[in-house]
């Protein structure tokens, strides 16, 4: 749930580098941030044994990267540093708790990722070994390990060890003041490598990197890189050496950047009807694959967390509609209590954008024991549910960025609707239906319409309580609607199936409590009018969606209609509301607090 960026090659301001390249992971981790460079120009490879001369200058600070200008000691001349943002788990968001964390000489500096669950032990040995140390986090005894480790070991050997003795989920990238090379290990989350000619980078994602070189080396759980003027890559724990295998990614550097807009959010909210173009044109072959794996596995499981959830409970309903077929659908954290059952026939879909939530890495671990196949539905390639499944599909919506899930969700929900047309060997239709929704994606995110979405915006971003409902396949888009608004603009909004309403949640309508009503032209129409009636009765104001105007609503954004497929465009314009809601209250709609975009810890 953090940034990780380092630099180490021949350009002489390895700090600015690494500054930069945070503000491209920042999305991963904004409450802290910190910098350590090595001040001195050592060539590459070459021991240099004046020790004072060669300490790291380090700056933190708390609260987000935007901006930020490094002082003046780090802006001299360097050719190695490393940088990190934090999302804190241990120890509170403090100026000193910031990465990097230093040893106890201040020669070795690293940056982490993952809980080290055995912290307090390794602690309490430590602190007997008279280590002195500055920060609550669990991260700071990985210097002090590679300290002590230093005493017999060289730097290489020492950092292995270290990471070795560490529990749990972590990466970690490691530099050491009298070394010229950096060292990175993980078992847990992301980090990448990338290579030009004469310098390496790493991060925790290509995002970091694109802008340098599009070489890049997904280093693997249990793998050890080191980093100098050539790649060593080792496998953990022994310290075999394994050859290093570079990728050529294509997404390019404006896919990763703000280009002409203020947000991320709102980006890639625009990006979204070529990414379902780009669907409905190119992944006929691919679809009919998973289609295939479907019709052959005995027992189908959809899961994914947050969006990716709601987009999997979507695909229930599709499959059940369109390919006539039953899937199962589970959160994937709660999976891992629901999978007792699975065993070497069981298919399980697995939907992330980042595909490094622990939610769904955990789990499949276990379910890859019991032998059952995976099918990746991910952005991110390379990713650890990329490399962990047995057939991948990669979604092609480019890096996003923006905390709220937008164009990675609608992706999602593209693939799966063409994935149950491909069950009755119909994918033309879908393809044609997703073309249409691409237009419609357009003519919702017009300029005219947008200027009615904001004046909702006005009023809803004074309500405390919002409520969405849908029915069928609109209900997961009432939950999508729901977290939306909610993780953007902090207003409490409770997502509902119509049906619902009645059992419980009725008795919190009250004169002017805002209700968002999904109303496509399908078989709920008349039961969800029949729920809008009912709020609007005990004084409720309802926004309408869908195609057709009501009386019973007091706004109403136009979906057209597009079939079933009218389901994937009615989310985009409550993404643009959430949006305009975020910026009416100030808030900035890519980092909300308390939030991360990867969910890598438990
Ligand atoms: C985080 C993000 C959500 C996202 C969820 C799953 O909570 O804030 O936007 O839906 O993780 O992420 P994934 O990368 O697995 O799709």
């Amino acid at each position: 749930m953090c940034g990780i960026f380092a630099y180490i090659g021949k350009k002489d301001d390895a700090a600015e580098i690494v500054l930069s390249g945070l503000k491209l992971l920042e999305y991963r981790g904004y409450d802290s941030w910190g910098v350590a460079s090595k001040i001195q120009n050592l060539k590459l490879n070459v021991l240099d044994n004046n020790k004072s001369k060669i300490k790291f200058q380090i700056d933190k600070h708390i609260g987000k990267i935007g901006d930020a200008k490094l002082s003046a000691e780090l802006k001299r001349s360097s050719n190695l540093a490393i940088g990190h943002t934090r999302w804190a788990t241990h120890g509170g968001v403090v100026e000193k708790n910031a990465h990097p964390h230093l040893d106890c000489t201040r020669t070795i500096a690293v940056v982490h990722n993952g809980i080290v669950e055995n912290y307090i032990d390794l602690k309490k040995m430590l602190l007997s070994k008279g280590h002195q140390f500055i920060s609550e986090t669990d991260t700071e005894v990985i210097p002090h390990l590679i300290e002590e480790n230093l005493k017999t070991k060289g730097f290489a050997s020492s950092v292995r060890d270290a990471f070795n003795q560490l529990k749990g989920m972590n990466a970690i990238v490691v530099a050491y003041s009298l070394s010229s090379e950096i060292v990175a290990a993980k078992n847990g989350s992301p980090l990448v490598v990338g290579k030009t000619k004469d310098e390496f980078m790493v991060a925790s994602d290509t995002a970091g990197i694109i802008k340098y070189t599009n070489q890049v080396l997904f280093i693997k759980d249990n793998e050890m890189v080191i980093l100098g003027k050539d790649v060593t890559l080792l496998t953990l724990p022994d310290g075999k050496k394994i050859k290093p295998q570079f990728n050529k990614i294509t997404w390019k550097v404006e896919d990763a950047t703000l280009g002409k807009y203020k947000h991320y959010m709102l980006k890639e909210i625009y990006e979204q009807s070529k990414v379902i173009r780009n669907i409905a044109q190119n992944y006929t072959q691919q679809i009919e694959s998973v289609g295939k794996i479907i019709k052959k596995s005995k027992g189908t499981f959809f899961i994914g967390a947050g969006s990716a959830a709601y987009a999997c409970l979507s695909g229930t309903y599709f499959f059940s509609k369109i390919a006539h077929l039953h899937v199962n659908m589970s959160s994937a954290s709660e999976f891992n209590y629901l999978e007792d059952f699975l065993n070497s026939r069981s298919l399980i879909i697995a939907l992330s954008q980042s595909g490094e939530t622990i939610d769904i890495v955990e789990p499949l671990t276990r379910a890859k024991i019991k032998k059952s196949k995976i099918v990746a539905i991910v952005n991110v390639l390379g990713s650890t549910l990329y490399r962990m499944s047995d057939y991948k599909l990669l979604l092609g919506a480019g890096p996003e960025k923006a905390v709220a899930s937008t164009k990675a969700y609608i992706a999602k929900l593209a693939v799966l609707y063409a994935l149950s047309y491909a069950m009755v060997d119909e994918i033309e239709k879908a393809n044609q239906d997703l073309l249409e929704v691409a237009k419609e994606a357009e003519r919702i995110l017009d300029a005219k319409y947008a200027k009615q979405i904001q004046r909702i915006a006005q009023q809803l971003a004074k309500a405390v309580h919002i409520y969405t409902i849908g029915r069928g396949a609109s209900y997961p888009t009432a939950l999508e609607a729901a977290m939306k608004i909610k993780e953007v603009s902090y207003v409490h909004t409770e997502g509902l199936a119509g049906g619902e309403l009645k059992h419980g949640p009725l008795a919190l309508i009250s004169k002017g409590s805002p209700c968002i009503v999904f109303a496509p032209d399908d078989e709920t129409y008349d039961a969800i009018i029949s729920n809008a009636t009912e709020i609007k009765s005990r004084g409720g104001v309802i926004i309408g969606v869908g195609p057709l105007n009501n009386d019973v609503f007091d706004y109403w954004l136009e979906v057209k209609n597009i079939g079933e497929a009218s389901i994937i465009a009615q989310i985009i314009p409550i993404q643009l509301l959430a949006y305009h809601m975020a910026i009416i209250k100030k808030l900035d709609p890519d980092k909300p607090r308390n939030l991360a975009k990867s969910v890598t810890v438990k």
